[in-house]
């Protein structure tokens, strides 16, 4: 692949690294086997094409060349029982990041609970956590996959693409928009630790909440055990979703969300 992407200078000196395959499984597979060996954090893993992106709830990320591929490694970010809103944090720097190359802005660019970043209704992002302990130590790896060139093919829902509407963005802009757009909300987030998990996801919902789609929409909600229909109110201070059901307010930690008027 012709075009690596950089690591900005101010990450490198803030403590940040990068590894870059041209090739691999899952960037998310790599940072977790990389923090099994000792790899220091943070390190961004990012790779031009995956063989076996993971996506949510066990799924395939579809993974050819031209989109962008990163996972970035932590090591004991925070307490577990904040650790979900990490989603958030990187929900909001992506679509900040996303906002600065293309001039798009909520209601275009909006996020959608749980996880995803919506272009025009359509799914632009994908953005997967996952965490391992190990010893007293815990690994999260933060794995986005960004459409910037690519459209996906095969998946049950619309896709866009950064190109669409910035046609000379590549993956190596859209790298350095997010890892800087990443540093500067999650050190905004970093700086409410000790607090209260509620107290220190107060702004991070406000923030989200001025970005999120179906906001007061029709929507259902897929679990394991089944579907339910309500409407999508918000999300609570710990970041459930709040639907508003015939059977009163239901607050779900994970599920997928769908809009009857939305595409996705
Ligand atoms: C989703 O299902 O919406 C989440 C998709 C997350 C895909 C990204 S691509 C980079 C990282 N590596 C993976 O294997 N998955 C995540």
């Amino acid at each position: 692949m012709k075009e690596p992407v950089f690591l900005p200078v101010s990450l490198r000196e803030k403590g940040y690294s990068l590894v870059w395959r041209e090739e691999t499984g899952s960037t998310n597979a790599d940072a977790l086997e990389a923090a099994r060996s000792g790899h220091h954090a943070p390190c961004w893993f990012v790779a031009g094409k995956q063989a076996s992106g993971r996506g949510r709830s066990g799924r395939e990320w579809i993974s050819p060349e031209g989109n962008l591929y990163a996972s970035l490694l932590l090591r004991n970010p925070c307490e577990i029982a904040v650790a979900s809103q990490l989603g958030f944090v990187t929900g909001i720097a992506l679509h900040d990041a996303i906002s600065r190359l293309t001039g798009m802005a909520a209601p275009r660019l909006q996020l959608k609970w749980p996880n995803d970043v919506l272009l025009d209704g359509k799914k632009l992002v994908g953005l997967l956590l996952e965490a391992q302990s190990m010893g007293s130590d815990t690994n999260i790896a933060i794995g986005c996959g960004i459409n910037v060139t690519h459209r996906p093919q095969g998946v049950p829902y619309s896709v866009a693409t950064v190109n669409e509407v910035a046609p000379v963005v590549t993956i190596a802009d859209m790298f350095e928009a997010l890892s800087l757009a990443f540093d500067s909300v999650f050190s905004f987030w970093q700086k409410s630790s000790g607090k209260s998990a509620t107290q220190r996801f107060a702004p991070i919902r406000s923030l989200w909440l001025e970005r999120a789609a179906g906001i007061g929409e029709a929507a259902s909600l897929r679990l394991p055990q089944g579907k339910i229909n309500g409407v999508f109110a918000g999300i609570d201070g710990l970041g459930r979703l709040e639907l508003q059901t015939d059977k009163g307010m239901q607050l779900v930690d994970a599920g997928d969300l769908f809009f009857p008027g939305f595409i996705v």
